[in-house]
């Protein structure tokens, strides 16, 4: 089947690589050409697992190809994705402005007599579809066939290739007949190899699934956030919270990892825009202005570990192990590490960081971030250690080894990730989240 895509992001390209990959003739349109350039050679802009050899593969063998110019990209696909960016405004609702951008080029490019399915993937608040079709309605020539349908992604950063090559549910939102079988002629090789259920909606409804998912997502982050809070407070340890829990189907065991809170492009960004929608709507969805500001005080409860482990912070040097928003991704979009860095050097802290992937992003971002070549040279000479992101690679460091590089023996493990057990016989007094501080039975730290 033909396809376009238009918008080569995370969501844009990994879509348009994986459909290619599944048999379909793709051809990818966006206003970045040195963005294009990059994948007119097989190679992605971004980090992301299995993409780069995807993309060599279908590129190599014509299966995806750059468009001309948006006429080109139009006349080719039967469906053609909406797949660019929607940035937060001040106020949490999402700028549309670029789909609707698109929206109107797509119009003005739609052939006459062959029918075009416009098809939104980027998240978009309820309804947005319908301002859609209004804009296409307004620019297409007469003659133009088209409908707009909704196909919402819900594919993670670090594993957005398997995520839409074996998803956990197809969700599609059309008006008619038409729509709904293009969408699913298009999945089906996909359906196939996965077994995944094919939900089929209208519009709205679709739109709305993709909202309230990860608004629901994050609900679960920050009440565990919270749990953990209480946790600290009580002697309790939210490791074993989540896992009584979690053993009740009803509530399942994904999604309740305290830790530093929920970052990356899409979590915060979707629960500021329902939030608002919502209210537009007349409906005060009061719990995501709630989800919103416990993620917020997780990052802060970072912060206040090492003041309380190091008393003042001027002049002493932290050591941050790992930057992106999660393992795996190169992404630093509402990465707590971020704001973590930037209060740690308000306070007069200096902090050496290490990523696999981000640091250089880092530091171009947080002026005064300094980075190190290796993992174990952030802990050199430092007064604190602190994890950010649990990279499988920290796993690995040798806590001898660490504590014998660093002034004192405190590691922060903002993500519960590191064997505190081990750090604790190296010498180390371990804050994790929502577990009591561990230190040596001695007492001397
Ligand atoms: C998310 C959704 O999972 C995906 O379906 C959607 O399409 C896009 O948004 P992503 O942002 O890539 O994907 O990351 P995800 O793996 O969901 O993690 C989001 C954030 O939550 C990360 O910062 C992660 O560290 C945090 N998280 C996740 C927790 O703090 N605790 C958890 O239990 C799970």
């Amino acid at each position: 089947m033909r396809v376009t895509v238009i918008g080569a992001g995370h969501v844009g390209l990994v879509t348009a690589a994986c459909l290619a990959h599944v048999g379909h003739d793709v051809v990818v349109d966006d206003d970045d050409a040195s963005k294009l350039d990059l994948i007119r050679e097989g190679r992605s802009w971004f980090f992301e697992p299995g993409l780069q050899e995807l993309l060599g593969e279908v590129v190599r063998s014509g299966r995806l190809r750059i468009a001309g110019d948006k006429a080109e990209a139009v006349g080719h696909g039967t469906v053609i994705f909406i797949c660019v960016g929607t940035p937060s405004r001040g106020d949490g609702s999402p700028n549309l402005a670029y789909v609707e951008a698109v929206a109107r080029e797509v119009a003005r490019s739609l052939p006459e007599g062959e029918f075009r399915l416009v098809c939104e993937k980027s998240t978009v608040p309820v309804q947005t579809g319908e301002r859609v079709a209004q804009v296409i309605a307004r620019e297409a020539r007469p003659g133009a066939d088209w409908e707009v349908a909704s196909n919402p992604e819900f594919l993670r950063e670090g594993s957005a290739v398997v995520d839409t090559l074996d998803p956990d549910r197809v969700v599609v939102g059309t008006a008619s007949e038409r729509g709904l079988a293009a969408l699913r002629e298009l999945y089906q090789p996909i359906l196939e190899r996965s077994g995944a259920p094919f939900l089929a909606t209208d519009r709205a409804t679709a739109e709305l699934i993709k909202h309230a998912s990860n608004a629901f997502l994050a609900t679960k982050i920050s009440f565990i956030n919270s749990v953990a809070r209480v946790c600290e407070r009580s002697g309790a340890d939210v490791e074993l919270v989540a896992r009584g829990m979690g053993l009740d189907p009803r509530i399942g065991v994904h999604f309740l990892k305290a830790g530093a809170g929920y970052g990356g492009s899409c979590f915060p960004k979707d629960v500021a825009a329902f939030a608002h929608r919502s209210r537009e709507l007349g409906v005060d969805f009061g719990i995501l202005n709630e989800v919103a500001k416990i993620n917020h005080e997780a990052r802060r409860a970072v912060v206040d570990k090492v003041r309380d482990a190091l008393w003042h912070l001027d002049g002493k040097r932290v050591g941050m192990l790992g930057l992106s928003f999660k393992p795996n991704t190169d992404d630093l979009r509402e990465a707590p590490s971020i704001d973590v860095a930037r209060d740690l050097l308000a306070d007069g802290a200096r902090v050496v960081a290490y990523d696999p992937v981000a640091g250089d992003l880092a530091a171009r971002q947080v002026p005064g971030l300094e980075l190190a070549d290796k993992a174990a040279e952030v802990a050199d000479g430092a007064h604190a250690l602190v994890l950010m992101t649990e990279w499988a690679e920290f796993s690995d460091l040798d806590p001898a080894d660490l504590r014998s590089r660093m002034a004192y023996p405190i590691l922060v493990d903002a993500r519960n990730a590191l064997d505190a057990e081990a750090f604790v016989a190296a010498g180390f007094t371990v804050a994790g989240v929502g577990r009591p501080v561990r230190a040596p039975a001695d007492g001397s730290r």
